[in-house]
């Protein structure tokens, strides 16, 4: 254990010695928001194009979805998502990033314009649908495209300073985000191969989905979202666990350490 603790350290020492992007962040007093807010604006931008290979951040602008998903539409329609991209990510703004580090709270608030890339599968038999267009069943495989503009997230953080071999880091209290979101702007639907009985219906059915982005979204937002999130916090703990607060805050922190 103790041997396998120095190894790490001495990693760390022998990695951030050479390394370039933890060098570059820019560095904030702990009460300047705004100035956190343009370095935190730096990180995403930057990060987003060359990772930060110190602590196992790859790029992330696009982003390859390693895992396909599932995203039933209540029961009506199964769809399968697979081979997705998505990209947008490093050009998010941050409208405000807030720590309290009195309180142990942190809250960011960020825009995204969004597309993601992909290959579908569709079907439904749902009496539902076939009530709706005229008997038929609506089944589907190919390209699909979702474009999400104004994406608005808000997220809540609970947090601690921790002191380990004499660094500071700052440590998130619990594995979960608390976040919300909304779409500010507007979601646009496309996909290729969508059929309705044996007809080609591309165009009338993403249309319709079009016309009610605001459903849609209703009912699969929180499912994709949730998806996400496993992105976003991942994020966070390679950064935040691994890098020590001296590297993007002018202060010592070692006062607020709570070990
Ligand atoms: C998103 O796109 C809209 C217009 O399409 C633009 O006005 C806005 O600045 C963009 N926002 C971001 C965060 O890129
Ligand atoms: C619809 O898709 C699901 C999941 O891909 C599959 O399990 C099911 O058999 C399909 N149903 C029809 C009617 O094709």
């Amino acid at each position: 254990m103790y041997v396998k603790k120095s190894l790490v350290v001495l990693c760390t020492v022998l990695v951030f010695s050479s390394a370039a992007f933890v060098d570059n962040i820019p560095k904030c007093s702990i009460k300047d928001s705004d100035c956190q807010r343009q370095s935190l604006q730096y990180v995403i931008r930057e990060a987003s194009k060359t990772g930060i290979p110190e602590v196992q951040i790859a790029p992330f602008d696009p982003l390859e979805l390693q895992q396909g998903i599932d995203i039933p539409i209540q029961d009506i329609v199964q769809l399968h998502f697979s081979d997705g991209v998505v990209k947008g990510l490093g050009k998010c703004l941050v409208n405000d990033f807030v720590t309290k580090i009195e309180q142990g709270l942190a809250s960011l608030d960020i825009t995204c314009n969004i597309t993601v890339k992909g290959h579908y599968k569709a079907n439904s038999s749902s009496p539902v649908i076939k009530s709706l267009l005229g008997g038929e069943s609506v089944h589907g495989d190919g390209r699909a495209k979702v474009k999400i503009e104004k994406l608005n997230l808000k997220f809540d953080f609970n947090f601690y300073v921790e002191k380990r071999d004499g660094e500071t880091y700052f440590k998130r209290k619990g594995e979960k985000v608390n976040y919300k979101y909304d779409v500010l702007g507007q979601v646009q639907f496309a996909a290729d191969h969508l059929y309705l009985g044996e007809r080609d219906a591309s165009e009338l059915l993403t249309n319709m989905l079009n016309q009610n982005w605001r459903l849609v979204m209703q009912s699969v937002g929180n499912n994709i979202m949730k998806g996400a999130m496993g992105t976003v916090e991942k994020f966070l703990r390679n950064f935040y666990d691994n890098i020590p607060t001296k590297f993007y805050i002018t202060e010592d922190l070692s006062q607020y350490a709570s070990n």
